[in-house]
């Protein structure tokens, strides 16, 4: 029988944001993305029985050891979950489509792909009594809470709440009923930022247990991911501009008011934002921006606005990001198994 199983996975952008922890990898408020189409990882696990698990992580063709522990970690961490994958020494093979050092975050893509070959390990091994996507996203929320959101297509939700039937703090669901709108909107990922962001999202989420605004930021993003379930349904771009820009500044402004406290954004990125939203006051248009954690800014927008966009790109936002870069993503449909 076949030993391995090959993923494309893809990354995705929160519109309401998962920011703080309660236990372990359990979110302590809802969130809800966009899945991504071109920014991917695609995965390889190859797997081999042994007396002891073992891991050897290849990143574009070559030998990641620093990788390992990470993976490792994993591991040791769902073991738990499937004893069997106790008995087997692994190979991951691993590329993404965005450079590593583009700033863009690869643990949502990465760790949904490897999550993805690991249900098709248990899946062999007879092993998977639920939904094979339930316990992918399972996985890979315990791997990092935001790629549980990518092993599904379109808009994806993550996390107990009353307005989502059958949510969970275990596993992400898709979020279907939203209006077409939204099959064919745009995210253009301006690069303010190439390299390491100087705070890990780890760091950062722990900094909400004992922050002074956590309770009111929680109790926001409960109400917020009522309404974005509002917009969503309803296709209300002028009232989905306002929810997702007021987010990505909340996020950062929870960062600046942690102890201790930290900065992601750059000036650039200030400087981004601003044009972003003088240009829609002076063209009628939705180009709206988000933030994840770092200093790159989101540019989401319907398929209505791309010439628009373009424009501003050209004329305006080109000369703010790192030499020049930026990257064309847009809604997609989720992960892709691939035959190997
Ligand atoms: C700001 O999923 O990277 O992008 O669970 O510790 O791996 P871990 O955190 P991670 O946090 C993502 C935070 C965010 C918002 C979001 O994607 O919802």
């Amino acid at each position: 029988m076949k030993q391995r199983a090959k993923w494309q996975s893809p990354s995705n952008i929160a519109l309401v944001k998962y920011w703080g922890k309660k236990g372990f990898q359990i979110p302590s408020n809802a969130s809800i993305s966009f899945t991504l189409s071109n920014c991917h990882t695609t995965t390889q696990l190859d797997w081999q029985r042994a007396e002891s698990t073992s891991f050897e992580v290849y990143l574009d063709g070559k030998r990641n050891e620093s990788f390992e522990p990470k993976i490792e970690t994993f591991f040791k961490n769902i073991i738990p979950l499937f004893p069997d994958l106790a008995n087997y020494s692994y190979t991951i093979e691993t590329t993404n489509t965005f450079p590593h050092s583009s700033g863009i975050a690869s643990s949502a893509s990465g760790m949904s792909a490897l999550a993805l070959c690991i249900c098709s390990l248990l899946q062999q091994l007879g092993k998977i009594d639920t939904d094979f996507y339930e316990t992918a996203s399972n996985l890979a929320r315990i791997g990092s809470g935001s790629a549980s959101r990518s092993v599904y297509g379109g808009l994806v939700e993550w996390g107990e709440h009353e307005d989502y039937e059958k949510s969970s703090d275990q596993f992400a669901i898709p979020f279907k009923g939203f209006h077409p709108v939204f099959n064919t909107y745009q995210d253009t990922i301006l690069l303010v930022h190439e390299g390491q962001k100087s705070v890990s999202s780890s760091v950062g989420h722990g900094l909400l247990n004992d922050h002074p605004f956590g309770t009111q930021r929680f109790e926001v993003a409960e109400k917020n991911m009522s309404k974005i379930k509002d917009i969503l349904s309803s296709g209300d771009l002028d009232k989905l501009v306002e929810l997702i820009e007021s987010e990505a500044l909340m996020l950062h402004g929870l960062m600046m008011t942690s102890t201790p406290s930290f900065i992601l954004m750059l000036p650039n990125t200030l400087a981004i934002i601003q044009k972003i939203q003088t240009f829609r006051k002076q063209n009628d248009c939705h180009i709206a921006f988000t933030l994840d954690a770092g200093a790159n800014v989101h540019m989401l927008y319907p398929e209505k606005d791309i010439d628009k966009a373009q424009q501003l790109i050209d004329t305006e936002l080109i000369g703010l990001c790192s030499n020049g870069k930026y990257i064309c993503d847009k809604v997609g449909n989720g992960p892709i198994e691939i035959e190997c």
